[in-house]
């Protein structure tokens, strides 16, 4: 379980395995349909901040960074883009496009978001507040992190 992973130390056994989509409770409803999570019932850890990405011009790329222990959510709320992880060994892709799936990212993954269409909206939930300090944006950093023995 995830949160066996969530402490004060560098952990070094993330891997990519702890990466995955979270189906998030629907409601069907002729009127338009509703979806919704809770902390810490429908995903793993306790939210303390919640930011959003949009208005993205074709072609960019976000992220390009790990955490030393935060946890996130990454859900496609309307359009679609792709999240590549990375966990120092295996690379692998995530196209979001469906607004009740939430991607669990744990501490310790690179991640970038590339591929955005027109109008995406990317909802993201922490389970930190913003701290610079908590970033890895050197990618040769990370690799010696997280394959450090
Ligand atoms: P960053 O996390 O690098 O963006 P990305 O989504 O591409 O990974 O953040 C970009 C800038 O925004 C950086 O200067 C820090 C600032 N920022 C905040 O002040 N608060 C936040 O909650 C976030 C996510 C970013």
């Amino acid at each position: 379980m995830v949160n066996a992973h969530y402490g004060k130390s560098l952990n070094k056994s993330i891997i990519m395995n702890d990466v995955r989509l979270i189906d998030l409770p629907k409601i069907l409803d002729e009127r338009g349909n509703l979806s919704f999570f809770e902390s810490d019932k429908h995903i793993p850890f306790v939210i303390n901040r919640t930011y959003w990405i949009y208005d993205v011009p074709g072609g960019q790329v976000r992220g390009g960074h790990a955490y030393k222990e935060l946890y996130e959510l990454i859900i496609s709320l309307s359009g679609s883009f792709d999240v590549v992880i990375d966990d120092g060994k295996d690379e692998k892709t995530y196209s979001l496009n469906r607004s009740y799936q939430g991607l669990l990212i744990p501490k310790l993954i690179w991640r970038k978001l590339e591929n955005f269409s027109t109008n995406a909206l990317c909802l993201i939930a922490s389970s930190l507040p913003y701290d610079e300090e908590d970033y890895i944006r050197d990618y040769k950093l990370f690799k010696t992190l997280v394959n450090e023995k």
